[in-house]
């Protein structure tokens, strides 16, 4: 069995290394807490604040609201009002939220301070705090403003998921299955061996779920780190996803659950993946609790789909299966899917 670990991206701006089973406690090995500034959520301060170096400490509110250029605008000038200059070292305490702001924020103080992140939930330990992509939405576009720059660390601390609530927990397992199904045959078997334990957060359980996924996404992320190739694949079950969760008002985790089954439907259609695989991704993704199936209005998802980042003209990178484990980007017209849309939700 695999065991946690560190993991480590070489990046443009520089090396990240991923600490897996690490503690928040430890976090003054790795940045000078005398120079240091924490960002993090009120929901992370209200249950952790007490593991927190003795540091300046700057609080936004919690949730995907926060993700805008007014709060990195807030966030200038608090470092400002603190003095921190350019030996200040920044680190994001929290989830997928706080460490997008964060690296933001920090990649731009100054033209770029060093930064770090202590990831506080499962999806940013599994996803949001590994490849360098910082940024903010605007004018409802997701993520839409940004910079890609590496944290120098993150600490992926098991201890900290205690204080998650459930949804959170389901979806940061469905960008572990996505990592499966895109890169690890092995880690789908896995995760359809352990799905209770997983659910639970079984200690030495989620350190493999979010070891592996970790591997399987700085693997990429070192092969292509500007997403110009291989790092699309991570977008699998997310074109969809995305448009459901603008859409349906679901959270990120199901939408992507629903997207991933509705992007496996297609990979059959085309005749690139079998039915009995298709299932089984289904099966697991009911027995972990997350949905398979969303009330759609097809023409809001065609719509919603017109907006995504990754459309050129008409047509958009899709991320097909040829096997579990196996991706492909491939173009399809947006007509193609709307023509399967209707087909699709009904599977
Ligand atoms: N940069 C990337 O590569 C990348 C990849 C995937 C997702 N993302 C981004 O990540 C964001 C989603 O991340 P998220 O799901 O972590 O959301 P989040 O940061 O909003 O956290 C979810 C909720 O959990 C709370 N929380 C965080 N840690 C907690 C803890 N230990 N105990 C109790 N509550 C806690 C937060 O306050 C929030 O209410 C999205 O904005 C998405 O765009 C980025």
């Amino acid at each position: 069995m695999k065991m946690a670990g560190m993991v480590k991206i070489q990046g443009s701006t520089g090396i990240s290394t991923i600490m897996v089973g690490e503690r928040l406690g430890n976090l003054g090995t790795y940045a000078p807490v005398e120079n240091m500034v924490v960002i993090t959520d009120t929901n992370v301060s209200r249950y952790h604040a007490g593991d927190f170096p003795p540091c300046k400490v700057i609080n936004i509110d919690p949730g995907e609201k926060s993700k805008t250029l007014d709060t990195v605008r807030s966030i200038y000038k608090r470092l400002l009002e603190n003095g921190a200059d350019r030996s200040t070292f920044i680190v994001g305490i929290g989830g997928g939220v706080v460490c997008d702001i964060t690296g933001f924020a920090a990649s731009t103080y100054l033209r770029g301070v060093r930064f770090g992140f202590v990831s506080s939930t499962l999806l940013s330990q599994v996803d949001a705090s590994v490849g360098g992509k910082n940024g903010v939405n605007f004018m409802g576009y997701k993520n839409m403003v940004g910079v890609i720059s590496q944290p120098e660390f993150v600490i992926c601390d098991p201890n900290l998921l205690k204080t998650l609530p459930q949804k959170e927990i389901l979806c940061g397992l469905a960008e572990v299955v996505k990592h499966a199904l895109i890169g690890d045959p092995e880690l789908f078997s896995y995760l359809e061996d352990n799905h209770k334990k997983a659910a639970d957060l079984d200690r030495p359980v989620t350190e493999r779920l979010v070891h592996d996924s970790v591997l399987i996404k700085s693997a990429i992320v070192n092969r292509d780190e500007r997403e110009n190739g291989d790092r699309r694949k991570l977008n699998f079950g997310h074109t969809f996803g995305h448009a459901m969760e603008n859409t349906a008002g679901v959270s990120h985790g199901e939408a992507v659950s629903a997207g991933m089954v509705m992007a496996a439907e297609i990979s059959v259609q085309k005749g690139y993946l079998g039915r009995d695989k298709a299932e089984r991704i289904g099966a697991l993704l009911r027995r972990l609790k997350l949905p398979v199936r969303l009330e759609i209005d097809p023409g809001k998802v065609t719509d919603a789909l017109k907006k995504d980042k990754k459309r050129q003209g008409d047509r958009i990178r899709f991320v097909l299966l040829k096997a579990l484990g196996h991706a492909v980007v491939e173009e399809i017209s947006i007509r193609e899917i709307e023509d399967n849309i209707q087909a699709i939700s009904e599977v």
